[in-house]
Formats: structure tokens, sequence, C-alpha cells
């Protein structure tokens, strides 16, 4: 597999990122914005999409898998783009990874809320996310008294997969639905906590009201990562030329279709690795990782 950097300058190594499928495009977006002259290597497991619904375990070793992939190509850093790897995964990959350095997106977002608000703080994500507590974890270990209260909403996901307007009468039946207990909190902050959630950003905003400070993690994750790059010297200052390179692990013509909407550019070229090529990725020792 070609490694994506260069060996002479450790600056120009790409940054790896790595969702359950499509969905982390939108922090991809994000982080070509903040930094424009980075090279990414982005994998997206659509084969096993979604994580947001099989067990915190099941999550683990596929984000695992995911990472070793990356790690080919001598990444100076892996962002974990996808909320439910993120909530499973953390700490075993800043361990796998090391000494690459990892950034999730609960933390960076979690961050975000409490700067944005210091009334109570929603979350919506997936099941797997809302089960793991990790939002909650996040927040409260800045500030331990803040009120926060997490909804699932697993329908979004397939909706926002499927095109729908944020402006159809289902999308907006949905929302209703799930953020009715959200509306009694009255937050100050909501964390989109599901990289698919920014595409219903208006909706939800509209539903919640102009006073809650809606918080995508794609923003704060860019800016951790170009924190973190700088205070390693390992920042790519080009002004543009950044590249993106995507695997997927099934269907990339579905991939090229959708990636747009997600990534706000049309991504032409997609490669395809297999599932056991990304097992295969992890060294023997490394399997089963607790
Ligand atoms: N990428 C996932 C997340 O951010 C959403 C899609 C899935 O369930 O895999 O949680």
């Amino acid at each position: 597999m070609a490694n994506g950097g260069s060996s002479s300058d450790p600056a120009a190594a790409p940054i790896g990122v790595f969702d359950s499928g499509l969905g982390g495009l939108t922090v991809v977006r994000q982080l070509s914005r903040a930094m424009p002259g980075e090279a990414i290597v982005y994998l997206g497991d659509t084969a096993r999409v979604p994580y947001g619904i099989r067990s915190l375990a099941t999550v683990r070793q596929y984000a695992l898998e995911d990472a070793a992939f990356l790690l080919r190509f001598a990444p100076k850093l892996i962002v974990v783009a996808c909320n439910t790897a993120s909530a499973a995964a953390v700490e075993a990959l800043e361990a796998f990874c090391r000494p690459v350095d990892v950034v999730d997106v609960i933390r960076p977002s979690a961050a975000a809320a409490l700067a944005a608000s210091k009334g109570p703080i929603g979350v919506i994500g997936t099941e797997a996310t809302v089960a793991s507590g990790a939002y909650e974890r996040a927040i409260h270990a800045i500030d331990p008294r803040r009120r926060v209260v997490a909804k699932a909403c697993p329908l979004l996901v397939p909706i926002v997969e499927e095109g729908r307007d944020e402006a159809d009468p289902i999308v907006l039946s949905v929302l209703s639905d799930y953020l009715r207990e959200l509306q009694r909190l009255r937050p100050g902050a909501m964390i989109l906590g599901c990289t698919h959630y920014p595409l219903l950003a208006r909706a939800i905003g509209k539903l919640m009201g102009p006073d809650v400070a809606l918080v995508e993690s794609g923003e704060s994750v860019a800016a951790e990562v170009q924190r973190r790059l700088r205070a390693a010297g390992l920042e790519n200052l080009g002004k543009s030329g950044g590249t993106l390179r995507c695997f997927t692990t099934d269907n990339p013509q579905r991939f090229a279709q959708l990636s747009e909407r997600f990534g706000g550019r049309k991504i032409d070229v997609v490669d395809l690795v297999g599932t056991d090529e990304l097992r295969s990725a992890i060294e023997p020792a490394d399997r089963g990782f607790p």
C-alpha cells in the first residue's frame, strides 16, 4: 500500500479520517476549509454501516480495523469522524495508534457546547452513542454540574441517506417527535452528535428555537486537529493544494453519488477495499483487542 506522505517532510504526511460510511465527509469538509493544504485519506466502512445500531464491542473492533488500515498510509494524525466509533473506542484507538495522535468528535463538541452556553445541554445521536454515555462523560469531565439530556434518534440516518429534504413533512414529523423532550428541557446548547445531523441543522434549529446554540462536530474538530498539528510542528501551511483520497468497503458508486451532499464537493475517485483487507491490517497480536 502506498505511503501517503513524504518521508523527508513529516508535515506532508496525510491526515487519516474514518467513519462508518459517508457521514464523516461533513467533518472532512471542515478540515479542508480550515487546512486547505492538507492531504486527507478517508475510509468509509460502507460494508458495515450503520455502526449506530451495533454493540459497543463490535463497533470498537470495527474502529480498530479502520484505524489499522489508515495506519498503512503513515498518517500524522487520525480523526475518528464517526460519533459512534468515538463513543465506543476512543481510548482503545489512542492505545492502538500510539504514537500517532487520535482526535475524536466527542470531546471537541462537548467543549464547544460548554463554551456556547451556561444552560443545560441537549445531545442527539445514534442509539449506541447515547447508550454509551460518552457525551455526558466528556461534558462532566469539564463541568460536573452541567445538566445533560441525550436522546437517540435512529431514524435520522436513513432519512438523510435517502436524500429527503429538510422541509419534507416526514422529516419534520420525525424530528418533532424526537425533539419533544429536549424542547421541554430548554437547553442553552444542543450537540448534533452524529455525522448526518448537520444536514438537518436548519430544521432542528427551527424546532429548537433561536436561543439554542447548535453544535456540529466539524468545526470544533477541525480547530482541535489544527491545534494539535501546530503544537507538534506538523501543520501543512499550504493555502491550497490539499488532496482527498477516499476508500470504501462497499459500493463506491453510491459513495461517489452521495458525496456532494455530505462533503460539499463531488468525489470522483473512490477506491474499494474489502473488509477482509481491513481485518488483516491488524497484526495478529492485536486481534481481539479488549
Ligand atoms: N457515522 C455515524 C455516527 O456519527 C452515523 C451512521 C452510523 O450509524 O453508522 O454516529
